[in-house]
């Protein structure tokens, strides 16, 4: 997605190898048009695969989320990291455990918002070494659903998240590949 690229190489900044900071438009200050045509792409992308729902993960996945379920005109869930003060016990749990952080969150997700039946699109703005999307793939199945696809803002393709969701079967639709952050240099794995 070229807008996207070109946003990631203005906007954005390698603060390593490993860490690509893009607050400026998508993970503290939200760039509403290029969200919007986030959402399009998305929603292009997944537009003949029966989805009913969008899964993803508070906080950052929202926003993206928020404007493809605006396009399909279908139900977006957000998994939570911290419990409700509202939430009942009728909840769907997974551990995700992120190797960046070294640390282990548990995400919930009321069982009545995921049915059985649901076909699931899980977008997230982030894929790194894919522990968020394989908790919520986990959770989708835990309802009986199934998971028509991720959809990934930005991919870090130099981390292995990819390889684990496609390993287990599923499709992963990225709109930014980084190929590499070496040297503060940003390159993109470059698609048609
Ligand atoms: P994984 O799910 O792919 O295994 O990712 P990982 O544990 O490595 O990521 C932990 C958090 O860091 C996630 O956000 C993820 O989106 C974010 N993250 C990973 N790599 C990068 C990066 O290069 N740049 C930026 N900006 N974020 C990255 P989170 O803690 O869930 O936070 P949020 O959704 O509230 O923003
Ligand atoms: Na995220
Ligand atoms: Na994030």
């Amino acid at each position: 997605m070229e807008s996207l690229k070109q946003a990631i190489l203005e906007r954005g900044k390698a603060l390593s190898d490993q860490v690509l900071k893009v607050d400026a438009f998508l993970n503290h200050q939200i760039d509403p048009q290029l969200m919007i045509q986030v959402g399009q792409e998305f929603a292009d992308r997944f537009k003949n695969d029966q989805i009913t729902k969008i899964l993803t993960i508070e906080s950052s996945g929202i926003a993206p989320s928020f404007t493809t379920a605006v396009e399909l005109d279908i139900p977006l869930v957000f998994a939570r990291k911290k419990k409700s003060l509202t939430m009942s016990d009728n909840v769907f749990v997974s551990q995700v455990y992120s190797f960046t952080k070294k640390e282990s969150n548990t995400i919930t997700v009321s069982k009545n918002f995921i049915e059985e039946g649901d076909c699931v699109l899980i977008i997230d703005d982030f894929l790194a070494n894919g522990q968020a999307a394989l908790g919520l793939i986990d959770i989708v199945k835990q309802a009986q659903a199934s998971v028509a696809g991720v959809g990934i803002v930005i991919e870090k393709s130099f981390q292995p998240g990819r390889k684990q969701i496609e390993e287990l079967g599923y499709r992963v639709e990225s709109l930014a590949r980084i190929k590499s952050l070496d040297t503060g240099q940003i390159s993109f794995i470059e698609e048609n």
